[in-house]
């Protein structure tokens, strides 16, 4: 049996912040994108994940279509004071077209937003509860306004964005104070350090790295991509995945591998302690949210947030993002980085 380790706490957004581990565990794929999914090993990683100290639990509304928010009401009924709960609107799809992705931020939907996801969870509050899109077309000042009236409302407690850019994330928090960005950051996808992170830092915000192991990539599962993601895996669309792209990436590896060796570690707690230490270089703190639909996993990695890799190691892996293959998205104008000037 893994032995379990009780990762260390932070609060998010500062001292008025809740207090989580320093570790997340991101709920998506325990309900769709990567794979089977089965319901008995998914409440057994969520316990895990408290036995751990893993009290950062995220999804969104438009996971699974509402599924993945029902799916975790059971869990929070049981646990609500030992989780501190995020989840976000703004991806709006449609049961009747797979492939739609809108994205909306008017008030209207926010207020609508919030009440369906309040009855999918069971909950009365949702402590950090984030945009997962911005539309431009939207002022901050409407869309966060929006979001800070439903904290006075006492329906969320604490705000947060996901894929903006700094300049947006300056002038959303003059609007009501933001305690946390959600952006994609790993060895594999470091665009969020060109101006995200550099305003997060300035204005206290903490960091939740999402796809901290490059949607798996990192853990050197795929030996040969086209292979190994079968049964409508999501990331069979993705460009890092699929020919020549894969094989490309999957030589990147080697360093992660030897650096894993060394450590007795994995590829992927390598991984995870590289997003958690390359925060400091940027004076902020970071809360990654791997997601597992495994107890073995979930424990695995939370183990990475004990490990420190050497000055030598991080210049063995700082090359590494510059040289992957294709984009993190086939469509980049869904990220922040397609609005970066
Ligand atoms: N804001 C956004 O736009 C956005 C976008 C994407 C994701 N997210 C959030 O971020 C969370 C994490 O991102 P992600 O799930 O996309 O990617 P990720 O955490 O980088 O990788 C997840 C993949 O890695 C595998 N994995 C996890 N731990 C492993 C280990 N120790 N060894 C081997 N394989 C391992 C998982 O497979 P198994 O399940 O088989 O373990 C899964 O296929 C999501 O759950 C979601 O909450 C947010």
């Amino acid at each position: 049996m893994t032995s379990v380790t009780r990762i260390d706490t932070v609060r998010l957004g500062g001292q008025d912040g809740p207090e989580v581990g320093v570790q997340g565990f991101g709920a998506m794929g325990i309900s769709e994108f990567y794979g089977a999914t089965d319901e008995a090993a998914a409440r057994d990683t969520l316990d895990a994940a408290l036995e751990a100290g893993v009290t950062l639990i995220d999804t969104a509304d438009t996971y699974g279509l509402g599924a993945n928010e029902e799916f975790l009401a059971p869990f929070l009924a049981a646990h609500r004071d030992e989780v501190v709960l995020a989840t976000k609107f703004a991806i709006e799809r449609r049961a009747d077209d797979p492939s739609h992705r809108g994205v909306r931020n008017d008030p209207a939907y926010v207020r609508s937003a919030v009440e369906n996801s309040l009855r999918r969870l069971g909950v009365e509050t949702i402590d950090l509860y984030y945009m997962h899109r911005r539309d431009p077309e939207v002022p901050f000042a409407e869309s966060v306004g929006a979001m800070a009236e439903l904290v006075r409302e006492g329906k969320v407690r604490f705000l947060g964005l996901s894929e903006v850019t700094g300049p947006e994330l300056r002038e959303a928090h003059a609007v009501h104070p933001i305690a946390a960005l959600q952006s994609e950051w790993s060895l594999f996808s470091r665009d969020v350090e060109r101006s995200a992170v550099g305003a997060a830092a300035d204005l206290g915000v903490t960091v939740v790295p999402y796809s901290p192991l490059g949607r798996g990539f990192l853990t050197g599962a795929f030996a040969d991509a086209a292979k190994d993601l079968q049964g409508g895996d999501f990331r069979a669309h993705q460009p890092r995945f699929t020919g020549e792209n894969a094989e490309r990436n999957a030589a990147l590896l080697d360093p992660v591998r030897k650096i894993a060796a060394a450590h007795g570690a994995t590829p992927a707690q390598i991984a995870l302690a590289w997003v958690q230490q390359r925060a400091s270089v940027h004076g902020l703190t970071v809360v990654p949210i791997p997601g597992t639909r495994k107890r073995s996993r979930l424990l695995e990695n939370a183990a990475a947030t004990r490990i420190t890799l050497t000055d030598a190691e991080l210049a063995e892996l700082e090359p590494v993002a510059g040289l992957v293959a294709g984009d993190r998205y086939p469509d980049m104008s869904f990220t922040a980085a397609s609005r970066e000037v």
